[in-house]
């Protein structure tokens, strides 16, 4: 009887190679997919801003998510220790607020906590950060 070299490596193939490489994309896919989920961010924003702020719910660094932010409470998200300057500030975001601050959170906000970060002079990167910030807020 002749021994299939060929047959035997298709066989082990398929029994150790080729379902965790199926598994593997899947994983991957499953990742790309998540990405890809919700709004591609501008990039000043993620120039300007993502270093400190995620976009996801609940998922707080640096900064606070900024997820929903349009039409929040200044300081009020819960899980995130905000400045009591924040807290006190008595604003609600909104396009205007929101130019303003990003513009020169000092101006806005006396005291807050955002630092180190210079502003952005320009007014159309300003609106492109700001149109983002609605996408993610469901506005
Ligand atoms: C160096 C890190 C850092 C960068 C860069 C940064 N932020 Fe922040 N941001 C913070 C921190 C920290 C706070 C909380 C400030 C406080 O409590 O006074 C904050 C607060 C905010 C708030 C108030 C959120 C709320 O729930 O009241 C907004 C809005 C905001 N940032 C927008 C931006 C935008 C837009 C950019 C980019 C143009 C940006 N931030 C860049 C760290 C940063």
């Amino acid at each position: 009887m002749e021994f299939n070299t060929q047959g035997a490596m298709t066989h082990f193939a398929f029994l150790y190679i080729v379902p965790p490489a199926l598994a593997l994309l899947a994983m991957i896919a499953a990742a790309r997919a998540e990405e890809k989920e919700g709004p591609e961010p501008s990039m000043v924003y993620n120039n300007a801003c993502r270093t400190c702020h995620s976009m996801k719910e609940g998922d707080n660094r640096q900064g606070p998510s900024l997820h929903g932010v349009v039409g929040r409470k200044a300081g009020s998200l819960a899980g995130f220790q905000f400045s009591p300057s924040m807290q006190n500030s008595g604003i609600v975001w909104d396009e205007a607020t929101l130019d303003k601050f990003i513009a020169d959170p000092d101006q806005v906000v006396n005291g807050n906590g955002m630092k180190p970060y210079g502003g952005i002079d320009d007014a159309d990167q300003r609106k492109e950060i700001i149109a983002f910030l609605k996408s993610i807020s469901g506005k």
